[in-house]
């Protein structure tokens, strides 16, 4: 099987390695990749989706995955599929489960789903006075994509009030904000849930937490993402079960009735309150980091599993997962989030140790590649992924190897899955 996996990230190197391993792929290439991805396959730096799909079958490649919400959003699938392409992802239309805040819990209302009470409004009075109706603190979205930031947690009536006007007058984020979403405030435990799904049936993948913030003991701003582990002890039987009949179901069958049904990995944010999941938002897209550390987890081959998804055969699929646990800790640059950091030369020592060499790996993302060597080129530079028979054994893997990796800049959080350890 011929392979391209669309995207340039630690998640799209993540899947490649898996692709890579499994037997029944014959090559592999990515679009655009990023300075590691060539370790793995080829690199094709076609931007324009039309050019992209006509290298697909000009390349006889059997299968394309979208890593990233982008390409979704701008509707490559759709493009792909138009020229009879076999793509694992959302078309556009499903993509506005993510594109858009106010689709997605009018969606979620409209069929049930659980999710925090809400208004959602592009009209200043309404949102105030439906402000004054929630015990602080309020939660204010803006309706469309703003790269992680469009979300407050206002502590005060008077907070979300100067949020709503500057989201609705355009100040804040443009035309992303002249919609907003204002909602109750959940207290609980945040997980996320991956469900890959073919439009009818889904495969839930093992949960996982991630850790937002940018320094130890969830302090500092927010990034992408640092860190995260699988599967959460925080999770039992009875909660995935929730999740598949109250979420997942209802979710698939809504989508075919708005006639996009959802194909691709629905990323569920969830808030666990009091042993209830309630959903605090979709994505159409694995995580990352999460996705770095779900891929080592799955026993059965990922060509199947994505090619099954991609073809609505997940209901002949018996997926596997290894009896493990994966732990990824990010390694960034010296000024992530705030802004890029000079290039700076990457050296991983040699690997002796067989425990670690065969039990921990490096998914590269924010890099380049020049005279043989490799660059940190800013943001999040690389994940180390460790795995093992416990959480523990997974991260103290994990963190053996980021004591082999160095470049100058070099920052990590050291207490990824603390909420597991504790
Ligand atoms: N209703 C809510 N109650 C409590 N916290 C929330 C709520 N909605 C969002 N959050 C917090 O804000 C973060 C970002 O919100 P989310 O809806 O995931 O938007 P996005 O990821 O698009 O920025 C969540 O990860 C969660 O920590
Ligand atoms: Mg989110």
């Amino acid at each position: 099987m011929r392979v391209m996996v669309i995207g340039s990230g630690g998640r799209e190197f993540a899947i490649g390695r898996v692709l890579k391993q499994d037997p029944a792929v014959t090559k592999l290439y990515f679009a655009p990749g990023n300075g590691a991805t060539t370790m793995l396959g080829e690199n094709v730096s076609i931007k324009d989706y039309g050019e992209l799909a006509q290298f697909a079958l000009d390349n006889a490649i059997d299968l394309t995955i979208v890593g990233p919400e982008g390409p979704l959003s701008e509707g490559v699938v759709d493009v792909f599929k138009a020229k009879n392409l076999v793509i694992f992802g959302p078309s556009k239309a499903a993509a506005q489960l993510e594109g858009s805040k106010v689709y997605m819990k009018n969606f979620l209302a409209k069929n049930g789903i659980p999710t925090a009470r809400y208004l959602e409004t592009d009209h200043i009075g309404d949102a105030f006075k439906f402000i004054e109706s929630l015990t602080p603190p309020v939660v204010v979205k803006a309706d469309g994509l703003c790269a992680g930031k469009g979300v407050i947690i206002a502590m005060s009536h008077e907070e979300a009030k100067v949020a709503v006007s500057e989201m609705l007058s355009g100040k804040a984020f443009g035309d992303a904000g002249k919609r907003v979403v204002i909602e109750e405030f959940l207290d609980g435990y945040e997980l996320s849930m991956f469900a890959l799904c073919d439009g009818k049936d889904f495969i839930l993948l093992p949960a996982a937490q991630d850790h937002k913030r940018l320094l130890d003991n969830d302090e500092g701003p927010n990034t992408g993402g640092m860190g995260a582990y699988a599967p959460t002890p925080l999770v039992d039987d009875v909660i995935y079960e929730k999740v598949k009949d109250r979420i997942v179901r209802p979710t698939l069958k809504g989508m075919q009735e708005e006639g996009a049904p959802f194909e691709g990995v629905l990323f569920i944010g969830l808030m666990i309150v009091n042993g209830e999941p309630i959903t605090l938002e979709f994505n159409v897209r694995f995580g990352d980091p999460e996705c770095e550390i779900l891929m080592p987890l799955l026993k059965t081959p990922a060509s199947e599993l994505f090619y099954k998804a991609a073809t609505k055969q997940l209901d002949t699929l018996n997926v596997e997962f290894h009896d493990k646990f994966a732990v990824g800790v990010v390694m960034a640059s010296r000024d992530y989030p705030y802004s890029n950091s000079e290039p700076a030369e990457i050296v991983v020592d040699e690997i002796h140790h067989s425990e670690i060499a065969e039990n921990a790996h490096i998914a590269y993302a924010g890099v380049s590649a020049e005279d043989g060597k490799l660059y940190a080129t800013g943001g999040r530079v690389l994940v180390c992924v460790g795995v093992g028979e416990s959480i523990k054994e997974a991260r103290d893997r994990a963190y053996m190897l980021c004591g082999q990796v160095h470049y100058a800049g070099k920052k990590l959080r050291t207490d990824i899955a603390y909420q597991a350890l504790r």
